[in-house]
């Protein structure tokens, strides 16, 4: 790095990385996690400690009447039952939403029953197993309503915010006149499904009181954001809270939200002056802790007689809570990526009797990018083009939805280089004209596309004087390898070798490095690490060319490179190991500070893309899918790990392969519960549903959407694949997926 890089760094300019950040490490904490010596939230053991466990509403609608407490209380180990009667209050209303990302706390406050799993009492005991046999003794009765838990029996209401405060329309151009001076009208309705997150680790939090002082372990991803929210829910200052996130056992979006399981865990141990450790079974994640509601979704597009897009539209209606909003904004997923000049997005809101939905990876858009691929397809079959020759024709140079130039856009090269992989040009266009044996095999393509918002982070990094560093930012790893791409992008910064880096991380002692979510933790945390090893990397430079003593004196207008721990002259041979400056200068360290976050408004599209084609066999008798082959290539700016970057990418396609084939989560309509909340009921993709996979990564070179190039690869790869697979199912039965996941019987 030389002083003119170190410069750009404050600025727009693009810095070249050193010898760190490209290399595919394992993950520096794969040791630990192998090994068992990874520390969980809920492997924690305070002494004295308390479990709890949560009773749930076995009824969707309605309250309760009546909890046997004596019976829960009488049996030995439990040490107290709450219940709406004597819960401990929070400071704030449960109601109040402080900033976006809180959901309304679910803390005991009253006796209605609003979902069926909604938590109606704690149990804490002695043990695990008393805090659940108490549970289960308070045997509720119920009055019980008729609940309504489907889009079909919904409460509609309009809305002009979806998740997160986005804009529920949009409309540029004028789509009634370009609709009806349009050759051909195509239209395409996709439902998708319900699907919970399902993280192997569940929802726990051990919670101690030391005096005012409180310690958290809970997984968590967005642990300075969430400081401030316990402390402003417990009424006091967040410099008395310690969270310890270390390790995540995934997350997808429901551990960046606070749950009330977690505030009366805390409340618990603060009114019983113990430590308490609530853990939610796997059940209980069916509905208190967020989940991706199902949408139905209406398209439009109209074609010119040349094949190109006049017009799109697109509609979803989504369902949430009775007490809380979050829509899936999968409307938006027609924004960005196609080149129509009239353009126009909507959605609609229902509410009904289940949990709050909540972000779960690629909110909004993994949706939203099926339907708006399967009508792609659609729209090529009317257009008579092969669905790659449409999509390249109607290739979008500019945002439509902005008219801003994209940051950069490598998707014309994802196209050719997946296509080329997987032999898309042997495709037959006809549908069922392909066979393997007795199977109908079939080849559909869809476009991945995923947006890249910045969070703000601060990092700190410290040189010390024997030539290593630390380097501190409360990062969140929830499997994803942040630990050890933001330690290699560290290294760059300090211009030294990765395992010269301490990464100390995972609490909230520490910089806060913001949301690991929207795909942009790396970019945001490694921005703020990186600048703060530039810093300390300028304060040795600045005192190397300063002293008369120094080989670098005089450097300063020609500049020093650093690299491997020495810095040179850019002028001639002369360098200097860091520790000789620091010794010279009789210091023990320096202590860099830096932050992380997209300044003022862009002026930019960014987004990361892709491209994914998939086969498909299917048996024409039993309507049975099997993915054959699934290949991805994706444009996503610079590749900090290849290998991490390369695991996301195949996490998220895998997650697609589940969302067009087996993932739902199904409501029983007279109870309103949950029919399968578990993984025997629940399906996902296992090893036997993947048998051929792959994920490339194209190069990208992006000087707009951040200093260092990065973009996100955490929930692009979901994007994409499903309309890839609807579309290859499509063309090998001939018949167009309306219902996401694809059910077999809708097959034969
Ligand atoms: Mo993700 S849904 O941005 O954690």
């Amino acid at each position: 790095m030389t002083m003119d890089d170190l410069m750009n760094m404050q600025g727009q300019g693009h810095v070249r990385l050193g010898s760190s950040a490209g290399q595919a490490l394992t993950r520096r904490d794969g040791m630990l996690k192998v090994t068992g010596a990874a520390t969980y939230a809920a492997d924690n053991r305070p002494d004295g400690l308390l479990h709890a466990v949560l009773a749930t509403a076995g009824i969707a609608k309605g309250r309760v009447t009546h909890l046997d407490v004596a019976a829960a209380e009488a049996h030995p180990g439990v040490v107290k039952v709450y219940t709406p009667a004597n819960a401990p209050r929070t400071a704030l209303s449960p109601d109040e939403k402080i900033h976006p990302f809180v959901w309304r706390m679910e803390t005991l406050t009253d006796d209605s029953v609003r979902y069926a799993g909604q938590p109606i009492a704690l149990v804490l005991a002695e043990t695990l197993e008393a805090a659940a046999e108490g549970a289960r003794l308070l045997a509720p009765r119920y009055e019980a309503e008729v609940p309504r838990v489907t889009l079909d029996d919904a409460e509609p209401f309009e809305t002009d915010t979806t998740a997160f405060g986005r804009p529920a329309g949009h409309a540029s151009g004028d789509v009634d006149a370009a609709r009806s001076g349009a050759a051909r009208h195509v239209t395409a309705t996709v439902e998708t499904s319900q699907q919970y997150h399902n993280a192997i680790e569940p929802h726990a939090i051990t919670a101690r009181w030391d005096g005012d002082r409180l310690e958290i372990d809970t997984p968590n991803q967005a642990i300075g954001l969430s400081k401030q929210t316990f402390a402003a829910f417990l009424g006091i200052d967040p410099s008395q809270i310690l969270l310890r996130s270390p390790f995540l056992g995934g997350g997808f979006g429901s551990k960046a939200i606070l749950y009330g399981g977690q505030l009366l865990a805390i409340l618990a141990a603060r009114d019983l002056g113990r430590p308490v450790k609530l853990v939610l079974r796997r059940d209980q994640m069916y509905g208190p802790v967020g989940h991706r509601a199902p949408t139905r979704q209406s398209l439009q597009i109209d074609l010119d007689a040349e094949g190109n897009i006049a017009a799109l539209e697109h509609d979803t209606v989504t369902l949430t809570s009775t007490f809380d909003q979050f829509l899936e904004s999968a409307s938006n997923a027609s924004h960005s990526l196609y080149a129509a000049p009239n353009l126009r997005t909507s959605h609609h809101g229902r509410r009904a009797d289940v949990g709050t939905p909540g972000p779960m990876r690629a909110p909004g858009e993994a949706p939203g990018s099926a339907a708006l691929e399967i009508a792609m397809d659609a729209a090529a079959q009317a257009a008579g083009m092969d669905p790659l020759e449409f999509r390249l024709k109607n290739y979008a140079e500019t945002d439509p939805s902005t008219g801003m130039a994209f940051s950069s856009k490598g998707l014309r090269d994802c196209y050719t280089e997946a296509a080329k992989l997987f032999g898309w040009a042997e495709r037959s266009a006809a549908p069922r004209s392909m066979r393997q044996g007795r199977l109908l095999k079939g080849w559909g393509m869809g476009t991945a596309q995923f947006p890249c918002p910045m969070f703000q982070a601060a990092a700190h990094a410290t040189l010390r004087a024997d030539g290593t560093a630390v380097i501190e930012t409360s990062a969140a790893d929830m499997g994803q390898g942040a630990w050890t791409a933001l330690a290699q992008i560290a290294a760059d910064g300090l211009g030294i070798d990765i395992d010269k880096v301490e990464f100390r991380s995972g609490h909230s002692d520490l910089p806060d490095a913001g949301v690991a979510g929207g795909s942009g933790h790396t970019a945001t945390a490694g921005t703020a690490l990186f600048n703060a090893g530039a810093d300390a990397v300028r304060q040795l430079a600045e005192l190397a060319t300063n002293d008369p003593a120094s080989p670098l004196f005089g450097a300063g207008n020609a500049g020093v490179t650093a690299r491997s721990g020495r810095l040179y002259r850019n002028d001639d041979e002369r360098s200097e190991p860091y520790e000789d400056i620091l010794a010279r200068a009789g210091l023990d360290l320096v202590r860099g500070e830096g932050k992380g976050a997209r300044e003022g408004e862009p002026d930019r599209a960014m987004f990361s893309h892709g491209a994914v084609f998939a086969e498909v066999l299917v048996d024409p008798d039993l309507g049975q899918v099997r993915v054959s082959r699934l290949i991805g290539a994706f444009a996503a700016g610079r590749i900090v790990n290849p290998r991490l970057a390369r695991s996301q990418l195949l996490g998220g396609m895998i997650w697609g392969i589940g969302m067009a084939l087996q993932e739902e989560a199904v409501h029983d309509r007279r109870s309103g519960r949950l029919t399968n909340a578990d993984l025997a009921g629940y399906h996902v993709p296992v090893n036997a549903d993947v048998p051929m996979i792959e994920a490339l990564t194209v190069h990208e070179d992006d000087p707009y959407v951040n200093a260092l190039g990065i973009k996100g690869v955490g929930e692009i790869g979901v994007t994409g694949t499903v309309g890839a697979i609807g579309n290859a199912v499509w063309h090998a039965t001939g018949i167009q997926p309306t219902r996401l996941p694809i059910h077999p019987e809708s097959l034969i």
